[in-house]
């Protein structure tokens, strides 16, 4: 029985959610493991759109148990938000949600600090907190959602972290400080409501693991945007790479079966930072507009480009993939050429390795391969067979350049617009 870890190979926004989906119809157990809800993971079921921001998508599914892990960031409210609304749709979630106790708990400190370092940074993040509450972690400063149940701790973790970020707030950043004793009741309010869902998950995954369960490991956000081996400065927080998965649930890497990238069939990217391959043009919006790539957490238009191999080599080493799912090939549909970024010329020097330095990523050159377009429709193809020609030339040349196989690729928005070519598990 195996355990896949799912993870975007490029700065998110892939289209992981819908993958997810539909790898959890085989899976008992759904894991997120790190970010939280500055994820947005889309998915349509039925011809309605969910878009999942914390709790793994997998709880749209009947008789699957999702957990919040330990490497993620949570918001009370947002999570609380997000029950009430799958909750009106008709969507149970009781015993099938977990929290890890060990998991960070965003607090208004968190958000409001962010608003104002962002004004002088100018990460483009998506201002949720996630970056401030990973520092108090590594800063051992946190509030773990364990201490939402003990009222003493958490009255204590919020006046001396206040001490310190309100001095900041009013003296550095001329902002209005915060309220103790707000903070301490409105989580107290939360911490009963979560209650019933914080649990030792590192515990229940390992006992799901020994007992055969199919376990499933959705990453958010992308490799490039890992906080040691994406674009940093321009990066999250939290570990996006494979390895994430077994530190923020904790679970052995001998325990990870599968680890299945997701490559959007061009490349996006939302916030500031490098991008060799963006599309600064009319294509660029023409692509954004029939992918609709705007941001699902903050709206904000994505940045659009052409594929770019030397970023999806990277992610190829860094995680391991054993197989990749290519998502959105039907956006390309109509075009006339396609071009795909195979290395990067910066000054005489040619790259085929993604470097570390955001200077060089900055000025480098992409050096390109043309592939012929296709003019024919590829939504809602399940056959890789009735592909058109040129759209299995182009897949055929991603398998070749990154040796990798492609097992799964999504034609469409819809559950069922899926092809699988060969199966993961
Ligand atoms: P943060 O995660 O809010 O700290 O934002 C840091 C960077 O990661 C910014 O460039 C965000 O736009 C980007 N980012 C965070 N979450 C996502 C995501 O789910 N998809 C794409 N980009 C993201």
């Amino acid at each position: 029985m195996p355990t896949i870890v799912i993870i975007g190979a490029q700065w998110g926004d892939e289209g992981k959610g819908k993958i997810v989906d539909y790898l959890t119809e085989k899976c008992d157990y759904v894991v997120r493991f790190q970010g939280g809800c500055n994820a947005g993971h889309t998915v349509v079921v039925d011809n309605e759109k969910y878009v999942l921001h914390l709790i793994p998508s997998g709880i749209l599914h009947k008789d699957k148990k999702c957990i919040i892990g330990n490497g993620v960031v949570l918001d009370p409210l947002g999570l609380l938000k997000e029950i009430e609304i799958l909750q009106n749709k008709g969507i149970e979630i009781n015993d099938n949600l977990f929290i890890a106790k060990n998991c960070h708990i965003i607090m208004p400190y968190h958000i409001a600090i962010e608003e104002q370092s962002e004004k002088r940074k100018k990460i483009g993040t998506t201002k949720k907190g996630i970056g401030p509450c990973y520092t108090d972690k590594i800063a051992r400063n946190g509030v773990r959602a364990v201490d939402l149940l003990y009222p003493e701790t958490l009255r204590y973790k919020i006046k001396a972290n206040l001490e310190i970020l309100n001095f900041l707030l009013k003296n550095l950043y001329n902002a209005e400080e915060l309220n103790e004793e707000k903070i301490f009741n409105d989580y107290i309010f939360y911490a009963e409501k979560m209650r019933k869902y914080i649990v030792d998950a590192d515990i229940l995954i390992n006992k799901a693991i020994d007992d055969q369960r199919n376990v499933l490991f959705e990453g958010a956000q992308g490799t490039l945007l890992d906080i040691d081996h994406g674009t940093y400065p321009y990066v999250t927080s939290s570990n996006t790479i494979a390895g994430g998965a077994c530190t923020g649930i904790g679970v052995s890497p001998k325990k990870i079966d599968k680890i299945i990238g997701i490559v959007k069939a061009y490349t996006t990217r939302v916030g500031e930072g490098p991008f060799p391959t963006e599309i600064n043009d009319s294509l660029g919006e023409e692509i954004r507009k029939k992918g609709g790539e705007y941001g699902a957490t903050t709206g904000r238009p994505r940045r659009c480009g052409w594929l770019d191999i030397v970023g999806l080599r990277h992610a190829v080493r860094i995680n391991g993939f054993t197989g990749i799912a290519i998502t959105k090939i039907d956006v390309l549909d109509g075009m006339d050429k396609l071009k795909v970024c195979i290395g990067y010329k910066y000054g005489s020097e040619i790259l085929e390795d993604f470097p570390k330095e955001i200077e060089i990523l900055q000025n480098c050159v992409p050096i390109y391969e043309e592939l012929p377009g296709w003019k024919e429709s590829t939504v809602g193809i399940k056959d890789y067979e009735k592909l058109p020609k040129n759209a299995k030339r182009y897949l055929q040349f991603i398998e070749d350049t990154l040796k990798v196989k492609i097992q799964i690729i999504s034609t469409g928005q819809k559950r069922n617009e899926i092809i699988i070519k060969e199966t993961p598990f």
